[in-house]
């Protein structure tokens, strides 16, 4: 069986899929649910020096997605001191206190937070996309505490530089991303928008922003050497895989806990193993930033390459054959690809639930 803890800056997670910062975090009873769920470590609901007025409704199951308006923690500081991170500790997991926002909101919460924090999180989500109070916040932070400072971010247009300029100011580590936005939708029952925050937006979460997460680390992993932690739509194990393959060397899931309760991650393990195994790797670690180094020996192509058809697992289902805009495809007693007309666009081999086509073109 293949080998799932992974050490970051020192500290041991039994495997590498656990909370991020969000509902499935927000007090020491949900943590010790996703501990008993099968978490590696532990991040908490972020909290500021305030507790946070959350609008209501603040989280709605969209198609392919969710959307929220939640801010940091509602409950006060005082209470996560004097009870809720004790009982997180009691989990024995690793434990990564998330804190907002400013420099000088860091600078006290950092101190307090102190004896419950294997590591530190912080958010840069209401900071903005300038770099300088995103770096001032991880300087207070590292100035007050001992433990790995991690930076979380939001999908910022200028991810690479943001990503640069936290690891040339001493971040240990990246956790990306945040929630994507501002985004809206509206009950067409009512007319009303689906979040109770003052505009009506909300931020977008869940399978829909995996690819953004994914192109994100990828990007981040290209110019940092310090570790990643991926965030993003994660619901599975091969989710986990494709973080991995695009720099991450841990997982972090919040929508699919919410939607699927504190068993999903040790599900979520149970799947990376599997595809671990199955794929003849030994640690996990083999599989980080595979992509980068895929992508180093890729050719680019404007000319086709034909789909492979394996006609053994090939069930005649016709999901490939409706899809395909240039006509290439057609069943008549097996699959038939007519490499005349085959554009090589790759998105039948996307969406055959059997695996029947690949699209290998030689580089793998
Ligand atoms: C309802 C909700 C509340 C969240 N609260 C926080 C938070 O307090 N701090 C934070 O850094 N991220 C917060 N997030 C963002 C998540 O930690 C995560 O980065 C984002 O949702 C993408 O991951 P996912 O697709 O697995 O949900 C929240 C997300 C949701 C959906």
């Amino acid at each position: 069986m293949a080998k799932l803890s992974v050490n970051i800056c020192g500290i041991t997670f039994p495997n590498p899929v656990m909370p991020a910062a969000g509902p499935t975090s927000k007090d020491g009873a949900m943590c010790q649910a996703a501990a008993r769920g099968g978490a590696g470590g532990i991040v908490t609901k972020t909290i500021s020096v305030k507790p946070a007025e959350v609008p209501r409704p603040c989280m709605a199951e969209i198609k392919g997605g969710f959307l929220n308006t939640e801010l940091w923690s509602e409950l006060p500081k005082e209470q996560w001191l004097e009870n809720e991170y004790r009982m997180v500790k009691e989990t024995g997991l690793p434990v990564i206190v998330s804190l907002g926002y400013t420099a000088d909101q860091i600078s006290e919460l950092a101190q307090l937070v102190k004896p419950y924090a294997d590591a530190l999180e912080l958010s840069t989500h209401y900071v903005g996309n300038d770099i300088s109070p995103i770096v001032d916040a991880l300087k207070a932070a590292k100035s007050a505490v001992d433990v790995p400072v991690f930076m979380k971010m939001s999908p910022h247009p200028n991810i690479q530089d943001i990503a640069k300029a936290v690891e040339d100011a001493g971040a240990d580590g990246l956790v990306m991303i945040n929630s994507f936005g501002p985004c809206m939708g509206i009950d067409i029952e009512t007319g009303l928008p689906l979040m109770g925050s003052r505009e009506g937006y909300g931020w977008l979460s869940g399978a829909a922003v995996r690819s953004l997460a994914v192109r994100c680390v990828y990007d981040a992993a290209g110019v940092v050497r310090i570790p990643i932690f991926g965030v993003g739509g994660v619901t599975s194990g091969r989710d986990v895989a494709e973080l991995f393959m695009a720099g991450a060397s841990a997982v972090q899931v919040c929508t699919a806990g919410i939607l699927k309760g504190p068993g999903v991650y040790g599900k979520i393990v149970k799947e990376l193993e599997e595809f671990l195994d199955s794929h003849g790797y030994a640690d996990v670690s083999e599989i980080k930033g595979l992509a980068h180094r895929k992508m180093a020996r890729r050719a680019f192509r404007t000319t086709a390459v034909v789909p492979v058809v394996d006609n053994d697992r090939c069930n005649l289902c016709g999901l490939c054959e409706i899809s395909c805009s240039y006509d290439a495809i057609s069943r008549s007693g097996q699959l038939v690809i007519d490499a005349g007309k085959c554009f090589g666009c790759g998105l039948c081999v996307t969406r055959c639930q059997r695996k029947a086509l690949t699209l290998d073109g030689g580089e793998s």
